[in-house]
């Protein structure tokens, strides 16, 4: 008796059912299963799930049937995130096992009849090149466009969802499973940017969401004076955000050489070790020399240390600006002095946090803006990693070993 390749899918899924009871079993070494070459899609994909602290495992499951809202990603790269790396060291979310990578990017190989256009209207079709976005849980109509969004509440992502029978909800992956209907995903259609530009969107929309809220001080202009405080990633990218929109008097500020070399690269025209400066009036004194005797205009919080915070006052004119983004979880409290910093000062200070789909959509215009005027974005990405090396990726990203880790798939 014949048996078809339907079949046996359903078999294959019924026993790693029966044997796991619901969870999908480790990927036995023979079992590979490789996105499968000329279009053709295999029945099981793999993913690196997280299934305890500091170690991700490969395991195989089988690809769930494509409803008509579904979208079947074959996935081409993700970066990995500071958040990856905290998820991996600590899962301060609680959620192994996971299927982790929120920043990726790939191809559809399959979508259901009723999918016809991405989350900002445009059409997709089998081959188009996609992102996904956060899943805005509080109020759609309100944040989906929403430049003035104060905070988008209850998000989901992909990347770090609760795993359950579907499995594929993560961009360390052969392929990801899209869902529509009332799950909500936002993805975005992005086939006219090459494979880099698109792991660097996630990360980019941080910096173009930073930048609104900074010009919602009306401080910074053309000519501001803008200190950059931070040099991996996040501050880095920043400088090719302002340097994209024509803000050029920028001072870096960082304790690494080598980023603060990466960091003219990006468009900054000085910079700063703090490790070079004694003392907070000695590093005030080193960012306004940079400026030729001025302190800043506006200043972006690009780390996650409190004393940086607490720094970054003594580096602002009075009557001057700051948008702090460098928390995006708790890293404990900082001090600063309310008369001297903030009030006699009558400094402006915005927070910001993640982006609205409108900033992800602001993102893919200033990349190819910023490739276009020959800043050299793309090299952020300075290692690269098949999906069996996860955990050599996360470690090098632990390491603080180049700028961004990425998983590229094979
Ligand atoms: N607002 C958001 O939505 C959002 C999103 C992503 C990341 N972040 C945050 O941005 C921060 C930076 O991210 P990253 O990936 O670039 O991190 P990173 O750790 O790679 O870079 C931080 C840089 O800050 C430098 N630094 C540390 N202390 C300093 C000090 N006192 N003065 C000057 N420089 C100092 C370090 O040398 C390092 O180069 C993180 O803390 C992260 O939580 C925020
Ligand atoms: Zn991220």
């Amino acid at each position: 008796m014949a048996i078809s390749d339907n079949e046996i899918a359903a078999l294959v899924q019924q026993v790693l059912k029966e044997m796991t009871g619901g969870a999908a079993a480790p990927a036995s070494p023979r079992s590979y299963a490789a996105p499968a070459p000329g279009g053709s899609i295999p029945k099981t994909a793999r993913v690196a799930m997280l299934t305890e602290l500091k170690k991700f495992e490969v395991r195989e499951y089988p690809i769930p049937e494509v409803g008509d809202d579904d979208i079947l990603v074959r996935v081409e790269g993700c970066g990995v995130c500071g958040t990856d790396a905290h998820e991996f060291k600590v899962d301060p979310f609680g959620l192994i096992p996971v299927a982790l990578g929120h920043e990726g990017t790939g191809e559809i190989v399959k979508m259901g009849k009723n999918v016809k256009t991405d989350s900002a209207g445009k059409p997709v079709k089998v081959g188009d090149k996609v992102v996904t976005c956060m899943i805005f849980k509080d109020n759609p109509d309100i944040t989906m466009f929403d430049l003035n969004k104060k905070n988008v509440g209850g998000a989901d992502v992909y990347g770090l969802l609760p795993d359950d029978d579907v499995h594929l909800n993560g961009w360390f992956s052969d392929y990801i499973f899209i869902r529509g209907g009332s799950f909500g995903s936002t993805f975005f259609n992005v086939s006219d940017l090459d494979l880099e530009s698109r792991i660097l969107i996630e990360p980019c929309a941080v910096l173009v969401h930073a930048v609104e809220r900074a010009k919602t001080t009306d401080i910074l202009r053309f000519n501001s004076r803008v200190v950059v405080q931070g040099c991996g990633p996040i501050g880095l990218i920043c400088i090719a955000v302002l340097r994209t929109m024509g803000v050029e008097n920028i001072v870096a500020v960082d304790g690494n050489d080598q980023r603060l070399a990466f960091a003219r690269k990006m468009g900054a025209n000085n910079t700063v070790n703090f490790m070079n400066h004694k003392g907070i009036d000695a590093l005030s004194g080193a960012v306004a020399d940079a400026f030729g005797g001025h302190l800043a205009d506006f200043a972006f919080q690009c780390t996650g240390s409190p004393v940086a915070h607490s720094n970054i006052y003594h580096f602002i004119r009075n009557g001057g600006g700051l948008c702090e983004l460098g928390f995006f979880i708790n890293g404990g409290d900082a001090t600063i002095n309310p008369h001297f910093d903030l009030c006699s000062k009558e400094i402006t200070l915005v927070g910001s946090w993640v982006y609205t789909l409108r900033d992800y959509v602001t993102t893919f215009d200033f990349l190819k803006r910023a490739i276009g005027i020959g800043i050299p974005i793309k090299e952020l990405i300075t290692h690269r990693f098949s999906l069996d090396e996860m955990n050599e990726a996360l470690e090098t990203n632990l390491a603080q070993k180049g700028l961004k880790i990425a998983y590229i798939a094979k």
